[in-house]
């Protein structure tokens, strides 16, 4: 719209109202309205659900391009497809940045790339959480390689900015390309089912390529995403929901890594006995349970928000609260494989534990583990780097780690899962934890194998040593009597002695020695 030379102080607000209409009709009624028929919010109402009402004061509105490639010179639209500014979640300062597909799909110009570059700049200086939510056909196709270059600073930003302020991404419609990088960088990333997807090549080119033919949602849309690769963190319902899963995470974060956790307070009682979880564990070690159903009876009023729940199931990790205070909780799950740690869980669970830690967020560690689960699949696919991460995560926090031993912890997978060795802080056991080199069946036919075979009745005398194995091994007090377990506790008493032990390391004060980085195994 032409600006009219308006002279007078009424004509001057007038003009300006008008210039503001025109920036919030972005691409115009009927891209709004093939943009809505597909289930979607604008980008503006995205940021009307995610942000506390009234709130958001945004920036840049009045930015265009300054592409004139291709006759776009004649089509400037205020804003150039994405709307930037902050605002606040529950009442605490977020920066944010929406991309608006009727604005040339939301596409990445070199203008659209310094407005976001602006919020990302005050989000990193002002110390508080960065949230994108992403919609867009990529790079600028006019623009060319600014466009590109946009994009590589906001790969910059992403990564000068993490573990130091939490950053979140939603992806709300296409992202592909090199696009994808951006929040792959970030520490969240929410999908919405049906209306997102995901690929660094899309499935024309797979088809041209590779033969293989694929639909948009089965390559990279919210399910595989969440449940397949593990690139999405949350698989959302519809944009309210994803926008609403936001705020509820940010419920647990602090704003940046100087801050301290968030505190809500509970009127669930912090010495609450849970008489349920004395009779919770079975009898037979070999009998499956649900680690979700142990962590809901012990935290804050029950409430559990787990992250990645649909990807390596046999590890839990999300974050609940213990007498208010956020903490990550990470859970070997025993009604999957066993609870045993493969590739997919060692690295859910690494990355989930450097989050924690670079953000202050107390890590209580649930072990009930048999071990690496075995397998070439495993093994060739690098199952020793990928569960060296685990270790590595755990060794270098410097957090409160709390570890409660429910049942097994067998092997290599004892140590990893926050035992005394990696630092654990305090390290619990219940009189049901078996603490061994391995389960009593496997290490007889090892260290008795002579044994049984001369035996008369080697079948006897292989469930003889089984047992007494287990008797000598299968319990927490070996541990217990060399100090790597600091006491067992009735499991009734798990919430009091989960708060007790982070009450106890509030103060806390760990570091590893000075240096540039290390040099985790990935
Ligand atoms: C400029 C774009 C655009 C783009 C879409 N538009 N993508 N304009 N640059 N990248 C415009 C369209 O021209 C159209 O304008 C409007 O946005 C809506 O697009 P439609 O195609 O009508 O929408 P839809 O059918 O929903 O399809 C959406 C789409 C498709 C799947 C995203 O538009 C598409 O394939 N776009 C190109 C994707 C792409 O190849 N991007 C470059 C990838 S390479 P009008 O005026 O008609 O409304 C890349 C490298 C990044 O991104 C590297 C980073 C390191």
């Amino acid at each position: 719209m032409e600006i009219q030379r308006p002279t007078t102080t009424k004509e001057k607000l007038g003009a300006f109202e008008s210039l503001n209409e025109e920036a919030f009709i972005g691409g115009g009624e009927a891209r709004i309205e093939k943009h809505k028929a597909g289930g979607r919010l604008t980008a503006r109402e995205r940021l009307d659900v995610l942000l506390d009402p009234g709130s958001f004061v945004e920036i840049d509105r009045f930015v265009k391009h300054r592409c004139s490639n291709f006759g776009m010179e004649k089509q400037k639209i205020a804003g150039d497809g994405v709307v930037t500014g902050y605002g606040r979640v529950n009442g605490k300062t977020v920066y944010v940045y929406s991309q608006d597909f009727t604005v040339f799909g939301g596409s990445m110009s070199r203008t659209q790339a310094n407005k976001i570059l602006k919020v990302m700049d005050m989000a990193l200086k002002n110390g508080a959480p960065l949230i994108g939510l992403n919609d867009s056909g990529g790079a600028r196709i006019q623009e060319g390689v600014e466009a590109l270059g946009g994009y590589a600073d906001i790969f910059l930003r992403n990564v000068t900015s993490s573990g130091v302020i939490p950053q979140i991404s939603a992806i709300m419609g296409p992202c592909a390309g090199g696009a994808v990088y951006s929040p792959s960088l970030t520490d969240f990333i929410f999908m919405v089912k049906n209306s997102s997807y995901m690929f660094v090549t899309g499935p024309d080119v797979i088809k041209a390529v590779t033969h293989e033919e694929v639909s948009k949602e089965d390559l990279g849309g919210a399910t595989t995403h969440s449940s397949k690769s593990g690139v999405a963190h949350f698989a959302t319902e519809d944009d309210r929901n994803c926008l609403l899963m936001i705020r509820e995470l940010l419920n647990f974060l602090p704003s940046n890594n100087l801050d301290d956790v968030p505190v809500i307070p509970t009127q669930d009682p912090p010495d609450r006995v849970e008489e349920s979880l004395n009779s919770f564990i079975p009898d037979s070690s070999k009998k499956p349970y649900n680690m979700l159903e142990l962590i809901s009876k012990v935290v804050d009023e029950g409430y559990f928000l787990e992250i990645h729940k649909h990807y390596a199931q046999n590890i839990i990790v999300g974050f609940a609260r213990l007498n208010g205070r956020s903490v990550g909780i990470v859970a070997n799950q025993p009604q999957i494989l066993a609870g045993c740690l493969n590739i997919e869980a060692s690295i859910k669970a690494a990355r989930f534990v450097r989050f924690c830690d670079a953000f202050n967020i107390p890590v209580v560690t649930l072990v009930d583990v048999p071990g690496f689960l075995p397998g070439t699949d495993q093994e060739w696919n690098g199952i020793i780097t990928h569960g060296a991460k685990l270790l590595y995560a755990y060794a270098e926090a410097t957090v409160p780690k709390i570890t409660l031993i429910t049942r097994k912890a067998y092997g290599g997978a004892y140590d990893v899962m926050s035992s005394k060795h990696l630092r654990g802080d305090i390290n619990l056991a219940y009189p049901t934890a078996e603490i061994a080199v391995m389960g009593a069946e496997g290490a007889v036919n090892i260290i008795s194998r002579a044994a049984i075979a001369k035996a008369s009745d080697p079948a006897a005398e292989r469930t003889r040593l089984t047992q007494d194995y287990e008797a000598k091994f299968n319990n927490p007090y070996v541990a217990a009597e060399v100090g790597y377990i600091d006491e067992v506790i009735e499991p009734s008493m798990t919430r009091k002695r989960l708060i007790d032990s982070l009450e106890m390391l509030k103060n806390k004060r760990d570091s590893n020695p000075p240096k540039k980085h290390g040099n985790i195994p990935l």
